[in-house]
């Protein structure tokens, strides 16, 4: 289901069960967390189930991340800049979703698409800014 950017509201406490996006209500003691630095410099941290996208996690939770495709790798609109803390962690990209980053605006060394990405407990405290802040972003941002 698309969901657009602009509408809701953003809630720090926001449940997961009561949202209608595609992610999973963690079990008890296997949360992961996930913290997406928005345009204007914002953090919003969720609680997460192993297995679910980045792109449904942000759309499930209103964040401004389009997935015009619908996570099946043929845009760039789920355009991610990974924190290089985690980006190692992530498995490599593979040649689709490479083609489709040259298509990203602002392409930078730790971007990915979010739709590729599934949460994963080695990814457990990531930090993912979204695209439209990508121009100026600098690893520094991510020192706070
Ligand atoms: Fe289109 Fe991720 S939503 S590539």
């Amino acid at each position: 289901m698309f969901r657009s950017p602009f509408s809701g509201f953003r809630n720090f406490h926001q449940s997961a069960s009561l949202l209608h996006g595609h992610i999973h209500k963690p079990n008890p003691g296997e949360e992961l967390h996930i913290t997406f630095i928005t345009k204007d410099g914002s953090q919003f941290t969720y609680e997460v189930a192993e297995g679910d996208n980045i792109l449904d996690i942000a759309q499930a939770y209103n964040l401004d991340m389009e997935g015009a495709c619908g996570g099946s790798c043929a845009c760039s609109t789920c355009h991610i800049i990974v924190d290089p803390e985690f980006y190692d962690e992530i498995p490599e990209p593979d040649d689709d979703e490479n083609d489709m980053l040259d298509l990203a605006f602002g392409l930078t060394e730790t971007s990915r698409l979010g739709c590729q990405v599934k949460m994963t407990k080695e990814l457990d405290g990531i930090r993912v800014a979204l695209p439209a802040m990508t121009r100026n972003l600098q690893s520094r941002d991510f020192n706070n």
